[in-house]
């Protein structure tokens, strides 16, 4: 659904539970004028999101100015795995602003050093390198990079292409979305560039069940001409962001197996499986495979703009000093949080804790897809981060209106959730932060469950007054 979410504050009566706070309309009222200010501001492509003024989040709550506390089911957009603003986070950020250090470019800075460290004790091999940047696109852009300068020595003359997968989301740079699957969001690139080839994601919901075999990507890059010996890269999400689906286990390792045979690098974006979200640490640990290059961001901070890129030291030393660089790779006060954000990840154990309440989620998720099964065709996900497939009851066809009113109602009634993604856009997503508490994790749940009950009942109530 494009739609903006309408700025009338809504009643719905008040709520209070030790989670939730609703005092007011929903929202309030005193808030819409800078709702509004930013739409009259912004371009119309920043209006997606429910209209909540954020003033203040903690944990895993949101708040307005106003008293209206929601329990946070969005972690940003995946992003605050250890919570929003933890004392240790903020203060390592004060007091890298306080000394002050507020940029170095790329000289050195001691935060660098130790996160860059940090990180590379979370890599698949001792050896890898860690390259710091701002974005998740900005990252898989240098991945792209990486992966066609290694083929342009390999395979000196020969095409080099750069295997993606159909409804694949790596964001909306140029690169990063010609990498991307979904049509829709590359028409403005205006033509087709043969350098990069998109075969269908394993995918048990929407794909053909011949999909799921890896034969199929074998077969379709073969139909579109490439050869093995064509592709400098294959990259795929851990999971599929939108419908937060997993491909097939074997699958994963026949395509690792394939790139080791030809020397292709593989990369894994885990831009948004990083840092324990999937209950892995890394999301692709539940193929059993390693990744060569692991695109990162949202998480590896928890808060501030940074990602990274982190590979093999080969691949990573293939551009001389000074050659390969970001003004703000690394910015002290991004690497302070990251620090303190990854701590708090490996120290808490918030990958087993996201494995162990994940599993809360996933058995309520699949509790509510199960009560409205005619209109949710699929519960996918792993860990704290579930999608809710709304379809048309009738058509079976995905239901984005459905996604964005039970978005709506949640939201009023006090738990956060951001609009629907995914196939059709028609996907409910909950991702809560990997700290939240049991008893707010099954209270936001039954919200979740009630506003569907709640969008369905009232579409009943206008059939049936038609
Ligand atoms: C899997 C994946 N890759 C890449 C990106 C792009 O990251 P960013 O928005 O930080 O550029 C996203 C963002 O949602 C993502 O989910």
């Amino acid at each position: 659904m494009a739609d903006a979410y309408p700025s009338t504050p809504v009643d719905v009566g008040s709520i209070a539970t030790k989670h939730r706070t609703i005092c007011s309309a929903i929202p309030h009222p005193d808030s819409v004028e800078v709702v509004e200010t930013l739409r009259r501001a912004e371009p119309l492509c920043m209006e997606g999101q429910p209209p909540i003024v954020w003033e203040r989040a903690e944990g895993t709550s949101i708040y307005d100015g106003y008293g209206n506390r929601w329990i946070d089911f969005t972690s940003g957009v995946l992003i605050t795995n250890a919570g929003h603003a933890p004392g240790a986070v903020v203060d390592a950020v004060v007091t890298a602003a306080r000394a002050p250090l507020l940029t170095s470019y790329c000289f050195p800075h001691r935060l660098r050093a130790e996160l860059t460290t940090m990180l590379q004790r979370c890599a698949p091999r001792d050896d890898d390198k860690v390259m710091l940047l701002s974005t998740g696109s900005e990252a898989i852009e240098l991945a792209l990079k990486l992966c066609r300068e290694h083929h342009r020595t390999e395979h000196p003359g020969r095409r080099a292409v750069f295997v993606t997968f159909d409804n694949a989301f790596h964001g909306r740079t140029l690169g990063s979305q010609q990498a991307g699957g979904i049509p829709g969001l590359k028409q403005w690139i205006g033509y087709r560039d043969d350098h990069f080839a998109q075969v269908p994601y394993p995918d048990p919901v929407r794909g053909a069940p011949k999909y799921l075999r890896f034969d199929a990507f074998v077969g379709h890059l073969r139909d579109q001409g490439v050869a093995p010996e064509d592709v400098c890269g294959v990259m795929t999400e851990t999971y599929q962001g939108g419908d937060s689906c997993f491909a097939p286990v074997d699958y994963m390792q026949s395509l690792r197996r394939w790139c080791d045979e030809y020397g292709i690098v593989l990369v894994m974006d885990e831009v948004q499986a990083g840092f324990g979200r999937t209950g892995r640490f890394w999301g692709f640990e539940h193929y059993g495979i390693e990744a060569d290059l692991i695109v990162c961001g949202k998480g590896i901070s928890g808060s501030l703009p940074l990602s990274a890129v982190i590979g093999r030291r080969a691949l990573m030393d293939q551009f001389p000093p000074g050659s390969m660089t970001s003004t703000h790779s690394g910015n002290p006060l991004c690497c302070a949080a990251a620090i303190e954000s990854l701590k708090i990840i490996l120290d808490d154990e918030l990958t087993e804790r996201a494995a162990r309440v994940g599993r809360i989620m996933q058995d309520a998720a699949h509790h509510i897809a199960e009560r409205f099964s005619d209109c949710i065709a699929a519960r996918q996900g792993r860990g704290m981060v579930a999608s809710l497939l709304c379809v048309s009851s009738a058509s079976g066809e995905p239901d984005p209106k459905l996604a964005w009113e039970v978005v709506g109602r949640a939201v009023q009634t006090g738990v956060m959730l951001f609009a629907p993604v995914g196939y059709g856009g028609s996907s409910v997503k909950i991702s809560p932060p990997l700290t939240i508490d049991e008893e707010a994790l099954r209270e936001g749940m039954e919200v979740v469950e009630e506003a569907f009950a709640h969008v369905l009942a009232q579409r009943k109530g206008t059939m049936t007054s038609a």
